[in-house]
This record gives structure tokens, C-alpha cells and sequence, in this order.
């Protein structure tokens, strides 16, 4: 069925939204679809950023209705208005999510103030505007998730769902047992208490411990943090795996589309049940992780 051929009534969002332009007035006459502003509109439809859309509605290249709209607020119903960019309608593109591994040395937006290199200069062969799903910082490396799908990113990203993220880092000095326990059971940052998290001691070589961690959140620097509430400092950080999604034969610096099982997966997945207690005697892992390293852990 058509979206605008539904027939439930229309309940805004967010009452003091409403709009009282042409658009609103018009909703007397007919049946309203979903409104969004222009730059949403543009965004969502997988043309550019929300940055760029802006700039092209400042730059006078989008028309609504026949019309120049210079405002990026402004209401838009995309069942009735029709929407040019640079005089093109804009039409519903392919939604394209990827998996992308991304090295060191390369930051997670659009663009860089100080022109470093952008994760979309891994990924120039794409034609279609996708976004990171979160971010890894400049200096984790590991699996990112991109896409136009911007439901799709906002249940990914969604608390309450409890995608887990799983990351193996080094830290600067040797983890006692009980600051491993500490982040276990949660650690206190500026935003908060963190949520318990699975932590294995994969092994302690020299004066480092190498950790994995799975949580359940996706807060700024997160795991950086969490390491230095125990007194440590992360030197080496890597996500490896999203949920069920791990590397498969993926090289570092290239990308590949996620499979439909895959996205199935992350699309249906229940919450992630975090085991808080040692998964085995931390001696014995000492022991047994020293010989199925991952080639990319952490050295
Ligand atoms: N936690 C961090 O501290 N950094 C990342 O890039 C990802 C998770």
C-alpha cells in the first residue's frame, strides 16, 4: 500500500512542532504523510550529509514545489511535495550497508577540520552517501558498520538494545584481578556508571595485560575511559567483532557488504546477556590464548 493512501489519522510527534506554513495549512485538504525539514528529507535520502545538505539549501540548489527554499527547517511532506536537488527529484536509493575495517590513523566523519584522513577515503568506490554506525577513534582500528539506512543505525545504536561490541586492547600496565573484576561490574565515568561488562584476561606479557571486553553501550571513548577508572591506560585498541558480525576474510583497510544473515542478526538480536564472572580460572587463559591469537590482536 501507498503511504499515501493510508487512512489512520495523523498525530504529531512532537506537538510543538507543528508547523504553520502552506504545508500545515494544506493538511485541511488532505490526508498528511510523515513531515521532516528539508535537510532531513535530503539527508534521509542518501544525497549527502546533513552538513551538505544545508549547504545546498543556503546555496539555492533544492525546490520544493517549484519553489527555491533557502530554509533547512522547513516542513516537508515527500507523499505531496516534490523535492529537487540541482533540478533532479530525488528518488529512493538502494540501502547499502557495509562492514568496513578500519585502520588507525583515519577519523570516523565526513570531514576533518585538520584534514586528516576520513574513513570515506577507504571507501571512494561508493557511490551512495552511507554513514558510520557510532565511531572508532582515531586510533582504534577494527569493524565499523556503514549505511543509508538510518532506522536500521538507530536500532543499532539504541542502549536498550544491547548490541554487544567486543574489543581486545593492551593496556599499560599489568590488570590485578580485582580492577579486572572493577570493570566487570561496572566502572564510574563523568557520564555515569557503566554497565557490566564480559572481561577476559587474555594474557599478561611483561609488564601489559591484553583484555577482551564486550559491552553494551557505545558511549565516547568508552573502553579508553573504562581503563583509565582502573588506574591503566589503553595503548592499543581494536573492535572485533559487532554483535555476531566478525572480520570473515576481510582485510584491514577494505570494506564488504554485510550479508542478509548478518543483518538479520543485528536486526532481530535480543539483548546481549553479560556474563560478569570469570569465564575460567585467569591463569588457565594466561595459558590457553597463547596459542590462538588473532593475527591482528594486539601486540
Ligand atoms: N571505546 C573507545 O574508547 N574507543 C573506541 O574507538 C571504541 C570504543
Amino acid at each position: 500500500m501507498k503511504s499515501n493512501q493510508k487512512t489512520s489519522k495523523w498525530i504529531p510527534k512532537k506537538p510543538w512542532r507543528q508547523k504553520t506554513g502552506p504545508v500545515a495549512r494544506g493538511r485541511e485538504q488532505a490526508e498528511p504523510g510523515p513531515q521532516k525539514t528539508l535537510e532531513r528529507v535530503l539527508s534521509k535520502a542518501g544525497v549527502g550529509s546533513r552538513t551538505q545538505a544545508r549547504s545546498w539549501i543556503h546555496a539555492r540548489q533544492v525546490q520544493v514545489n517549484g519553489q527555491v527554499v533557502e530554509n533547512p527547517d522547513h516542513w516537508v511532506d515527500l507523499d505531496r511535495d516534490r523535492v529537487l536537488l540541482d533540478g533532479k527529484p530525488l528518488t529512493k536509493r538502494k540501502q547499502l550497508y557495509i562492514l568496513l575495517y578500519k585502520p588507525t590513523g583515519y577519523i570516523t566523519t565526513f570531514k576533518d577540520p585538520e584534514g586528516r584522513p576520513t574513513v570515506y577515503d577507504l571507501i571512494p568506490d561508493i557511490d551512495q552517501f552511507i554513514s558510520p554506525v557510532g565511531r572508532l577513534d582515531l586510533d582504534t582500528s577494527g569493524l565499523l558498520i556503514m549505511t543509508n539506512d538510518t532506522q536500521f543505525a538507530e536500532r543499532l545504536t539504541n542502549p536498550d538494545r544491547k548490541i554487544s561490541k567486543t574489543y581486545l586492547l593492551k593496556c599499560s600496565t599489568l590488570l590485578s584481578d580485582d580492577a579486572i573484576n572493577q570493570l566487570r561490574h561496572g566502572v564510574e565515568l563523568s557520564d555515569g556508571p557503566t554497565r557490566p561488562a564480559e572481561v577476559t584476561r587474555v594474557r599478561d606479557s611483561g609488564k601489559y595485560t591484553h583484555l577482551e571486553i564486550v559491552i553494551t553501550e557505545g558511549r565516547n571513548r568508552q573502553v579508553r575511559r573504562m581503563i583509565e577508572a582502573v588506574d591503566s591506560k589503553v595503548l592499543k585498541l581494536v573492535r572485533i567483532r559487532i554483535g555476531n558480525v566478525t572480520f570473515g576474510d576481510l582485510k584491514i583497510g577494505h570494506w564488504r557488504e554485510l550479508q542478509p544473515d548478518e543483518l538479520a542478526d543485528l536486526a532481530t538480536s535480543t539483548p546481549t546477556r553479560i556474563r560478569t564472572s570469570a569465564p575460567a580460572p585467569d591463569s588457565a587463559i594466561r595459558q590457553t590464548n597463547k596459542s590462538r591469537r588473532r593475527p591482528d590482536a594486539p601486540k
